[in-house]
């Protein structure tokens, strides 16, 4: 048990797992992901003692360096991250790196890479795994799985073993055609047990934690389902704006970032039936069951459920922020969602009738993830002259970031001769129970690769499930704008006033968390 604060953990049951030796090879190892993500990650399972002594990292990029110079760049990014730990730690954990020069779509390169790793395995006595880190553009997927495969590289025999993982990151595609061809390709090289198709969203602590909150306690299941929830909201809200990143969403805008995965995946965990077990093929089976029962959209009335909107200029905090179309690279007339908003409904048994309202933007006034349930009011209130319907309903809401925790509201008596009643918030945050620094993301969902593990990640069918609920969306927009416009929303707000319609239409309001 260890005590923090107001809280403790009694008790404790830890699936144990041993670190396995592998080696990880990062294309793109120049790139901002690697240096801000992967690499932070893999020093931080190092220091955990999750990551093999013999295990190693190969970097491959296109810029010309040696071991070194790789070493140098690593040391850099990693330097305030190291200065929690021994200084000698840093130091070890450099001389597992080395780095590859090459060109992505040049068989050459390939051949270059297979002779490094295959000298880098033998030295340090790995045969066990392999993983490539494709932390290039979304592009590239194809042909560089082509020639990992034409190169040998990704071969496993028939009981998978010597293991090769090849790990992507959305997007996986920007529709459902192109989504198809994708997973063509790649399964004309790989094995579907061999693609790890990461979505960052499931390395989240408090999302995680979604399935032991419903599976690992009894008071939950009971009433999770349409006899006792009204409504439930999750929320994605950002404050950043577009960044650097124009060239990629421009071309993606809201939807295809945030809903098709991010979100999706959240409902998904909110709402699919519990898995036989806590294995890969289970949950994802469950997962996918459930995606089959979401409710297309109504085409002919899309406005009424689903919002898009663009943010115009404005202020976060005190300064003051451009529009959208002011951004760096933004085509004047771009038409790109930046905020989205949709009533979506799940077609069985457990949910029929409780609308499921999803809302995600950038430069919105808060930087706040959450799932949000609120149940049903009380049927009946013994406390005359205070009426059912003037008490407010429970909520349980799942804080997913910044202050990963949960919260359930309640009704109780303020203290006090006379009888009065008010809602309670009974909360816990992560950040009280775990000393030190909060684990990323990141680090789970490698740690699950080397171990072989694919339960958090996405497997195609529900990628292609995904898709076929928001391509018709998508297409709607393109072909008949008119059907429902694009709307424009203050940076630093909450959003259109179209989406408060929505929720006014449906009774119920958006919460301000
Ligand atoms: C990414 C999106 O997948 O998720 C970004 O491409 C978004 O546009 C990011 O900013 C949000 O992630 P997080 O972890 O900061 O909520």
């Amino acid at each position: 048990m260890t005590d923090s604060g107001n809280y403790s953990w009694r008790g404790g049951f830890c699936i144990e797992v041993s670190p396995i030796p592998n080696t990880i090879v990062i294309f793109g190892a120049s790139g901002d992901l690697a240096h801000r993500k992967l690499l932070p990650a893999l020093f931080s399972l190092y220091s955990n003692k999750l990551f093999h002594e013999k295990s190693r990292i190969v970097g491959f990029a296109r810029t010309p360096m040696d071991d070194n110079a790789f070493r140098d760049k690593v040391a850099e990014s990693l330097k305030d991250k190291a200065k929690n730990f021994p200084p000698a730690l840093l130091g070890e954990f450099l001389k597992k790196i080395y780095y590859v020069s090459g060109e992505y779509e040049n068989p050459e390169s390939y051949k270059l890479l297979s002779e490094r790793l295959i000298d880098i395995d033998c030295k340090n006595c790995i045969s066990t795994g392999r993983i490539y880190y494709l932390s290039i553009p979304s592009a590239l997927y194809s042909p560089v799985v082509k020639l990992l495969g034409d190169a040998g590289l990704v071969t496993e025999n028939q009981s998978g073993i010597p293991w090769r993982h090849v790990v992507i990151e959305k997007p996986f595609g920007r529709d459902l055609e192109s989504a198809e061809k994708l997973d063509f390709e790649l399964r004309s090289v790989l094995k579907e047990r061999q693609i790890y198709r990461i979505d960052h969203y499931l390395g989240k602590e408090t999302v995680q934690n979604i399935l032991m909150l419903r599976f690992a306690n009894r008071i939950f299941e009971p009433v999770w389902n349409n006899n006792y929830i009204d409504h439930v909201q999750i929320t994605a809200a950002e404050t950043v704006g577009v960044e650097h990143r124009a060239g990629y969403y421009d071309n993606a805008g809201l939807l295809r970032d945030m809903f098709q995965n991010h979100m999706l995946e959240m409902m998904g965990l909110v709402a699919m039936e519990a898995p036989a077990a806590f294995d890969a093929d289970s949950v994802r089976n469950e997962k996918v069951k459930l995606l089959k029962s979401i409710r297309p959209f109504n085409l002919k009335e899309l406005d009424k459920n689903i919002v898009r909107a663009q943010y115009a200029s404005g202020k976060i905090g005190a300064s003051a922020v451009p529009g959208y179309l002011e951004e760096p690279d933004i085509k004047q007339s771009s038409k790109t969602e930046t905020y989205s908003c949709a009533k979506m409904m799940i077609d069985n048994w457990c949910w029929q009738g409780v609308p499921f309202f999803l809302r995600s933007g950038k430069r919105l006034e808060k930087r706040v993830s959450e799932i949000a349930i609120t149940f049903k009011k009380i049927p009946h209130s013994i406390f005359d002259p205070i009426r059912a319907e003037d008490l407010a309903p429970n909520t349980l809401v799942l804080n997913v970031q910044p202050d990963e925790g949960l919260a359930l509201t309640i009704q109780a008596k303020q203290p006090g001769p006379k009888l009065c009643m008010g809602s309670l918030s009974m909360s816990f945050k992560y950040s009280d129970v775990i000393e030190g620094e909060k684990p990323e993301a990141y680090e789970r969902l490698l740690l699950d690769c080397m171990l072989g593990d694919q339960t958090l990640f996405i497997r195609s069918d529900s990628i292609e499930l995904a898709w076929s609920i928001f391509t018709p969306v998508l297409k709607t927009w393109e072909e008949r704008p008119e059907t429902c416009p694009l709307c424009t929303y203050p940076a630093g707000s909450w959003g259109p006033t179209e989406a408060d319609e929505l929720m006014r239409r449906n009774n119920v309001i958006w919460r301000r968390p």
